[in-house]
């Protein structure tokens, strides 16, 4: 390599120009090069060289993280070049839409080397560059003359058709004059218009977000919901075509440790699809394989529970005193009953039945109250019976009157404590509780289960699941569609949340939508078209009377709390009346039964003794 210091080859001038024209914006460019370049520009640069991909990746992986993004490459075989850049776009945290790659010929004795310019054109069919935007090939031109000329070539990257890798001619430089031919912008993709190039979108149906297979009828597109407008609404900006790529079957989806994936977040993963959208939430485990466009929705995840039950009425004639009242008027009785034995001089006679009367308001016979010491007792525990009698009353009559119920599932500690499994078709609910370390949330996490969508329809019924469901911000619910309307009735939503989460567009890492896409969603939230957007899906295609049942569902008990006594409402104390009678019958019974054997008995041994 014959470099004699202070003489700059052409090509040299060439970059100068480059970089000064269309890099000095950037931190840093990376130079791979092969050649000792010489470059007097302002801006810092980093130099590194590898001939080979995995060293090349790890040099590059660590200028990358400093913000060296861009890069200028001189290898006698780019493609080398090419795959260290995707590893490193992978391994990498930094992201960046633009990227921008320079890529020049290597230069022997002076000479641009003839098979260079081929290796440089291949670079251009390979899968991996079909995502970037911005690739400029400096190439040596073929038409001969004095000085030394250049062809700057990108790749078709713009247009409907599947021919990205073709080479686009965009401009020459010649070395006599120095200059450019036509002196037009030599990285022409900013994503302003797309020429219809289409962009593929990962989606599946989970209302309001993405609706698919919709009557055409309806919606000329046959495919609606807020995160489905929010990529129509991109592709009218931009000027690209939407083609939906689906797994219906694994919904969200995941990566799998051996770099595949399934579902909306494996497609998009693995490059199948541009895009991924759908209530994807900016869930760790994602973010580190990709990117993630600001977020557009904020989601709020509880669950349906059981709603309570009215109490069996058995149990109302106990509810009026808590359980240490009944026990104090237990110990009152024994007590009463222990003072009324020594007022009597300590004589059991009938204490307590006396006693047992007194505290239900029962008069007293004159003639058990013989003497003045007795009476006063009797006089304390008279005023004890009425005070407890009025009391026992009062409160009778108000658990009569409101109806009381069991009680209700409201917070995480709640499901906790009941051990109530909550569900859904996806352990996408889970993600984002996934890194947690409360104990409360791990045991959370514990009682999820996946189902099919038919179990939980089945489920809905049966009182023992609670079920899954988002609060949106303009008011509405994403419910699944297991839940119907007549499964409501019994379900109430609960209080608090489980996690609040903020939604995303997924895309692959340092994918050159993404800028383009956080304007779009700037520009949305600016406008509030979010909510609107939000609410006009909701009432086109949600249940309305789904919705309402749930937004009122914990008022619903408030609107028929006061009413008339009822037969209902007296049926437990008739139950246990008819088993106070069926019992005392019982006893009677028994009673006649050994009284009459005992009296034959005894009538027996007499007539015996008297014949004897
Ligand atoms: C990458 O950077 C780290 C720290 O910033 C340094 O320790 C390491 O040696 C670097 N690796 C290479 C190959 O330069
Ligand atoms: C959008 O793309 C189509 C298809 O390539 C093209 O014909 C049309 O001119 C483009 N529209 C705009 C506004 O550039
Ligand atoms: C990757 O792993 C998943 C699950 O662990 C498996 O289903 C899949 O077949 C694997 N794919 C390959 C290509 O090994």
């Amino acid at each position: 390599m014959a470099l004699l210091a202070g003489v700059f080859w052409k090509i040299e001038i060439l970059l100068q120009a480059i970089i000064t024209n269309f890099l000095n914006s950037y931190i840093c460019v990376t130079m791979v090069l092969e050649n000792n370049i010489i470059l007097k520009v302002p801006g810092s640069f980093m130099s590194l060289y590898a001939n080979n991909s995995d060293d090349l990746s790890y040099l590059m992986l660590n200028a990358s993280e400093m913000g060296c993004s861009d890069y200028i490459v001189q290898l006698s075989e780019p493609k080398i070049f090419i795959t260290a850049f995707e590893k490193v776009v992978h391994m990498g945290n930094v992201r960046r839409s633009d990227r921008k790659i320079v890529m020049l010929p290597t230069i022997n004795e002076n000479l641009v080397s003839v098979n260079s310019k081929e290796k440089l054109l291949n670079v251009l069919s390979m899968k991996e560059t079909s995502f970037i935007a911005n690739v400029l090939l400096i190439l040596p031109s073929d038409s001969h003359s004095e000085c030394e000329i250049y062809d700057l070539i990108t790749h078709k990257f713009v247009g409907p058709g599947e021919d990205s890798n073709e080479p686009v001619y965009l401009d020459k430089w010649n070395s006599c004059t120095s200059k450019f031919d036509k002196n037009v912008n030599l990285f022409p993709y900013d994503m302003s218009n797309l020429y219809g190039k289409v962009v593929k979108v990962a989606a599946f149906t989970y209302k309001p977000y993405v609706l698919l297979d919709i009557d055409t009828n309806i919606t000329p597109r046959g495919r609606d919901g807020v995160d489905m407008r929010i990529v129509e609404e991109f592709c009218r900006w931009i000027n690209c075509t939407i083609e939906v790529v689906r797994d219906d079957e694994h919904e969200w989806g995941e990566i799998y440790n051996n770099s595949t994936g399934v579902g909306v977040i494996g497609n998009v993963f693995e490059d199948r699809a541009d895009l991924g959208i759908t209530a994807l939430y900016s869930w760790y485990e994602e973010y580190v394989a990709l990117d993630f466009s600001s977020p557009f929705l904020r989601t709020a995840v509880t669950c349906l529970a059981p709603s309570p039950r009215l109490l069996a009425s058995w149990e109302m004639p106990l509810l009026p005193f808590s359980p240490y009242m009944w026990i104090g008027l237990i110990l009152t009785f024994i007590y009463a009953s222990f003072a009324l034995m020594i007022a009597k001089g300590f004589v059991m006679d009938s204490v307590f039945l006396t006693t047992f009367g007194i505290m239900v308001t029962q008069s007293q016979s004159e003639s058990g109250l013989s003497s003045w010491r007795i009476r006063s007792v009797v006089g304390w525990m008279l005023i004890t019976g009425l005070v407890l009698d009025n009391a026992y009353g009062g409160g009778l009559a108000s658990t009569f009157t409101l109806p009381k119920y069991e009680p209700s599932i409201d917070t995480i500690q709640d499901v906790v404590d009941r051990k109530l499994t909550w569900s859904a078709t996806h352990d996408a609910w889970t993600f984002s509780l996934k890194l947690s370390q409360e104990p409360l949330i791990k045991n959370l996490i514990t009682l999820f289960r996946t189902n099919s969508a038919e179990e939980l329809k089945r489920r809905s019924f049966t009182r023992d699941m609670a079920f899954g469901i988002e609060k949106l911000p303009a008011d509405n619910f994403a419910i699944g569609e297991y839940i119907t309307k007549e499964a409501t009735l019994d379900l109430m939503i609960m209080l608090e949340e489980f996690y609040v989460e903020q939604a995303v567009v997924m895309m692959r890492k340092s994918s050159m939508y993404t800028n383009k896409i956080n304007k779009l969603i700037g520009r949305l939230h600016e406008s509030g078209l979010l909510l609107a957007w939000e609410t006009q899906v909701s009432l086109q295609y949600l249940d309305y009377e789904v919705q309402l049942e749930v937004r009122f569902s914990r008022s619903k008990a408030d609107v028929e709390n006061i009413e008339p006594l009822a037969l209902r409402h007296v049926q437990g104390i008739f139950i246990l009346y008819a088993i106070g009678i069926v019992l005392s019958f019982l006893i009677f019974l028994m009673e006649n039964f050994v009284y009459t054997r005992k009296a034959k008995k005894l009538q027996q041994n007499l007539s015996t003794s008297m014949t004897a």
